[in-house]
Formats: structure tokens, sequence, C-alpha cells
């Protein structure tokens, strides 16, 4: 198995070294500056004789060794400066993902694309335009991180391990994701039992600006450890077929009333990617917030001009 690896910043190393500790593939690491996937690739290989996997990392920064991936994961892109605006870092970040789509999906012609890359559903969109390539080969990674960090405010909350809870949001990252606290469980039971309503909204809330927090934590940079760990799970499912269920950016096809985008949905993921999107049963309110983050997500696809 091989995976290509684009971007050789803070998530996509984390998504490299995550990738070989778990011996799930071999893996190409590019980037544009020269020397840094290089230099990454030769430290992380290093680590191999004390770490014991057997898989191997090469760097580049061209597209050459990238040939025939099975899983090619997209990292690359600029991170908001101060003062710089949504749109300006659309308008980046759409150069950056196009350019590498053109590179990496001629040489990869089977390959799951997966993105990472934000604002996240404008770039899945991007990406799949780009590629031409069947839209359950191309996916987003947001849902695995967001449920993630919903999973672990639950668990501190109840005082459990963060594993036992169950817990998802759809929709999108940021401010449109769509947290489902009615849904959540630890071991079979419902949260709701568990904790109030209000406690229940602040951590819906919080989990919406947990990317923010962490950055106003860091200063300087973005999350990366959960991030990759998100992405990772992904490309295990897809790897090895599992047909886990997970919540990521997929194209929807009638599901849920909705079809034509890129959203967050469950779905099961396995070699040909999204196998199958998976239909909750969601209450009324629940389904409007899809739909409103649906209706925000393809009025800033539609302003693409793909
Ligand atoms: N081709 C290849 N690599 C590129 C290109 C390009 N055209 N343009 C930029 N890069 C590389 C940069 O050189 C950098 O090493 O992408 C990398 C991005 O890394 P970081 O700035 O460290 O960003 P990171 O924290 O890894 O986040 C990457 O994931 O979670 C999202 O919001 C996050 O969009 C961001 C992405």
């Amino acid at each position: 198995m091989k995976v290509t690896v684009v971007g050789a910043g803070f998530v996509g190393k984390m998504v490299a070294h995550r990738i070989l500790q778990r011996d799930l593939a071999d893996v190409v690491l590019t980037d544009i500056v020269e020397g840094l996937p290089q230099g990454l690739a030769l430290d992380m290989m290093q680590s191999a004789p004390i770490e014991g996997f057997s898989s191997s990392i090469v760097g580049a920064n061209d597209y050459a060794a990238t040939e025939g991936s099975d899983v090619v994961v997209i990292t690359a892109g600029l991170a908001r400066q101060p003062g710089m605006s949504r749109a300006d870092l659309i308008g980046k970040n759409t150069q950056i993902i196009s350019q590498v789509v053109r590179e990496v999906a001629p040489r990869s012609p089977e390959a799951v694309l997966m993105v990472v890359t934000n604002p996240l559903d404008e770039m899945v969109h991007v990406a799949a335009s780009v590629s031409g390539f069947d839209k359950p080969r191309v996916m987003g990674q947001a849902g695995m991180l967001d449920s993630a960090r919903f999973r672990y405010f639950i668990a501190e909350a109840v005082g459990c391990r963060p594993g036992d809870v169950e817990a998802a949001t759809l929709g999108s990252h940021g401010e449109i994701m769509v947290a489902l606290p009615r849904l959540a469980t630890v071991k079979g039971r419902p949260v709701s039992e568990l904790l109030d309503k209000q406690t229940l909204d602040s951590i819906s809330e919080r989990t919406r600006d947990g990317g923010a927090e962490i950055v106003g934590l860091l200063k300087k940079g973005s999350a990366y450890f959960a991030p990759s760990s998100g992405t990772v799970a992904m490309v295990e499912a897809v790897l090895k077929d599992t047909k886990a269920s997970m919540p990521v950016c997929a194209w929807v096809t009638g599901q849920y009333g909705l079809s034509d985008i890129f959203l967050g949905v469950p779905a099961k993921l396995g070699r040909g990617g999204v196998i199958e999107i998976e239909e909750w049963d969601l209450d009324e309110a629940e389904l409007a917030e899809l739909h409103a983050a649906a209706g925000i997500v393809r009025e800033r696809v539609e302003g693409l001009g793909l």
C-alpha cells in the first residue's frame, strides 16, 4: 500500500508519522519547501529501528514518486495570516489545491483523495472538480476531528474514558458544524441522562470553537495531533477496507433530502472511498440545522465559480 501526503507542515508530518508507526503503508511526503520533506523522511526512517515499523517514507519536492498511490492526503496550504480575509485564504488555497490535484490525480488515477486543508468544504469541492474523480473517491476530514473533540469534552464532563463516548457532529467545520448531543451515548447510555442541557449546549459550543481555542493558546499555528488522528483513522478504513462508519465530508446523493454537495455526514469507508452514506434518524431541528449548513456550503462553493 502507498499513501502520498502532500504538505509537510504540522498536520502532514504527523499524518505521515502516524501511518508509519502503525505500519499502514509506505509514504511519500511532498512539499514545495526544498529539503523539508526529505529531512523529515530521513528523521522518521531513523526512528524505524527503535519503533520497529517496517514501512518506509521518502520525501520529495516533485510528484514522480507519488505514482500509483492508494490514498492521497492533501494538507498543503496557507494558514490564515493576520489581516487576511476568508476570501483571500480561499483564493490562495484554491490555487494550491488545484495545482496539487493537477499533479497527483493523473499519477494516481485510482486513488482516494482525502482533503484536510481549510476551508474544508470548499477545498473538497475544488479537489473533486479538478481531479474529475468519481465522487465517492473524494472526501474531506473535519467531522472526525470535531466529533473527537465533542467526545472528549463529554468524557471530561461525565468523568469517563473518552473512547467510551459515542457522539458525532455533521454538517461542516467551524460555525456551521451540527452537533448531535441527543444521539450521544456513553457505553450505550444516552448522555442526556448524564449531563444537563446547559452543560451539553456549552460542550457543543466549545466543540464548534475547538480550533480557535487551540490557536488562541498556541499563538502560532493550529491543532495537529487530533486532526492527524482523524485523518489517519480515515486512511486506515480505506486501506484495510473496514467499512467503518465515520463522520466525513462526502458527496450526498439524496440522503437527508440533500444532493449535489459535499457535506459532513456519517459514511462507511472502504477501498472505494465512501462506500455508503448512513441516514441517521435525525429529528426536525437537527435536520433543519443540517439543511442550513448545506445552504451555506452551497453558497460558498458557488462563489468559487468551479
Ligand atoms: N505544494 C505543496 N506543499 C505546499 C504548497 C504547494 N503548492 N503550498 C504550501 N505547501 C506546504 C507548506 O510549505 C507547508 O509546509 O503546506 C504546508 C502547510 O503546513 P502548515 O503551514 O504547518 O499547516 P498545518 O498546520 O499542517 O495545516 C495544514 O490543514 O488543518 C488544516 O487548517 C489547516 O489548512 C491547514 C492544513
